[in-house]
């Protein structure tokens, strides 16, 4: 069956290119706030961040499928020394936009790289109680669902189809996909990657995603794309993809991790023109704040 993927570089707060309930899946990682690495001082304040993502949960409820998933991969976030909620905050935007809670999946990374920082060593310098601050090793994949899953869709699939779209239970079981935790490598911040800079996430995760929610030949959404790893693993496992990407820069990024040779789909690039960033009215903004 032929895939399309579309990468449409332009705010994605309001995906108006893709018509109402036709995504099967959503996987995305919002930027971490204005995370020191990778994104610092991208939002003048928290309020700002929050109000992107309460934009982008309202239209990712248009665009969904009845009965199917938004994942988002994300955890909260340490920023010139102060700790902001953005698991929870994300959590209660998208039950506001009108999402059930389904579960989260604690991703792991390895310790094996992480030194003790000079936040969680301030206990070595003074061994008492009020004094500890750990080091984060994991992050949060949040799982919601759009109302509940009709599964007689299940029933009226091809065969075909339904073989195709069947999950490897040697790797469900072996891989221990069945946990709540997950151990996989996070891409490491190493000097040539094509990621660099990009906070990308390992293949291995919308790898998971998208063989446990998604049937063969369906479509998957990443509204923040990045490198495109989102969209790579769909290509691959015979999914169509949106992705939607701000930053025009990484069209050269997301060609490449694209451009492996797959002659059963096609890749489109839209350019949106967009006027200036919309910003939210003064008492939407009240709404969202969390302190
Ligand atoms: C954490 S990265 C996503 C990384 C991606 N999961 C990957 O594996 O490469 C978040 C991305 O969202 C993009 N972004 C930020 N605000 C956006 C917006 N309003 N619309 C679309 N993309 C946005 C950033 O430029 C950044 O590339």
């Amino acid at each position: 069956m032929a895939t399309v993927h579309r990468v449409v570089f332009g705010d994605c707060r309001t995906m108006k290119e893709i018509p109402d309930r036709s995504i099967q899946l959503t996987i995305t990682s919002p930027p971490y706030y204005n995370a020191p690495f990778d994104y610092p001082d991208l939002f003048s304040d928290y309020n700002e961040f929050l109000t992107l993502i309460q934009d982008v949960c309202h239209d990712l409820y248009r665009v969904s499928a009845a009965g199917r998933i938004v994942c988002f991969i994300t955890d909260d976030m340490l920023v010139k020394g102060q700790k902001y909620p953005v698991v929870a905050d994300i959590t209660r935007l998208m039950l506001q936009a009108g999402f059930r809670y389904r579960d989260r999946i604690v991703w792991v990374k390895p310790k094996g790289y992480v030194r003790i920082s000079r936040r969680s060593g301030v206990v070595i310098q003074h061994p008492y109680p009020m004094y500890y601050y750990p080091d984060n090793i994991q992050e949060s994949i949040l799982i919601f669902q759009k109302g509940r899953f009709d599964y007689s869709y299940v029933r009226d699939l091809s065969l075909r189809l339904l073989e195709k779209s069947r999950i490897p239970l040697k790797d469900y079981n072996g891989d221990e996909w069945h946990l709540t935790v997950w151990n996989i490598t996070n891409v490491l911040p190493l000097g040539l990657r094509l990621e660099k800079g990009i906070a990308a996430f390992p293949e291995e995760i919308p790898k998971r995603l998208i063989k446990l929610f998604s049937f063969h030949g369906e479509t998957v959404l990443d509204p923040f794309l990045g490198s495109g790893t989102t969209m790579k693993v769909a290509r691959e496992l015979g999914r169509n993809s949106w992705g939607y990407e701000i930053d025009r820069r990484l069209k050269k990024i997301i060609r490449q991790k694209l451009s492996c040779h797959q002659p059963d789909s096609k890749v489109e690039f839209r350019l949106r023109q967009e006027s200036k960033k919309p910003r939210p009215s003064v008492s939407r903004r009240q709404v969202i704040a969390h302190s």
